[in-house]
């Protein structure tokens, strides 16, 4: 079998999507992505918390790498790491980042585009502390940084075993966010 022929006969989409949301979306985000890592955790989703975290360095080259989310919240979606690390530089350079979920046991994907702040040296000092013993190591004072992206636009996609899969959109306005229903579409997936 081609590599080809073997990649498509991988399965995908193999999970049971939950009961669509009752009632009303949220105002905000991150009301409804707590909602959905929780509901991915319940469905044995491993290491839900990992996401790809999305940079482009100063020549505007793109870069990815996992990591885990360390806090979700008005301010953002908070991941941390070494300040001598490639991100640090990129996000230095260029604070524009995305953080992608995929969580296949619930048939859904988070996507979170923005900016890229720098938490205060208190927060990335209490991130570090937080960490164990092991993970700690050889990290000196400062070296270690929290970060927080600051979405523009957060897309919640509800994966459909028939490709019929549904897209919320969150677009930030000037003092608050626009939500888009969700469409049904279909997909070459
Ligand atoms: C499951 C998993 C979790 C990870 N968590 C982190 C993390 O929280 N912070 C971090 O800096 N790197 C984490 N890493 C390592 C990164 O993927 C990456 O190798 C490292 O951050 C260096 O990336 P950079 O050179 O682009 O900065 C994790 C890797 C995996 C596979």
């Amino acid at each position: 079998m081609t590599m080809a022929a073997w990649l498509r006969s991988l399965p995908s989409l193999t999970g049971v999507a939950p009961e669509p949301d009752a009632g009303p979306l949220p105002d905000a985000p991150e009301p409804l992505f707590e909602r959905w890592i929780r509901q991915a955790v319940e469905a044995d989703v491993a290491e839900a918390h990992g996401a790809t975290l999305s940079t482009v360095d100063a020549d505007g080259i793109p870069d990815a790498r996992v990591l885990i989310l360390k806090d979700v919240g008005p301010r953002g979606w908070a991941f941390a790491g070494p300040r001598d690390s490639a991100k640090a530089e990129q996000l230095a350079a260029r604070s524009a980042a995305a953080l992608t979920f995929w969580w296949p046991a619930v048939l859904r994907s988070v996507r979170v585009r923005g900016s890229v702040r720098e938490a205060s040296e208190e927060e990335s000092a209490a991130d570090l502390a937080a960490r164990s013993a092991a993970a700690r190591d050889g990290i000196p004072p400062g070296g270690w940084v929290l970060w927080r992206i600051v979405p523009d636009r957060v897309e919640f996609w509800h994966g459909s075993p028939d490709r019929r899969h549904r897209r919320t959109i969150y677009r930030r306005t000037g003092d608050g966010w626009q939500v888009s229903a969700p469409a049904t579409e279909s997909e070459t997936t």
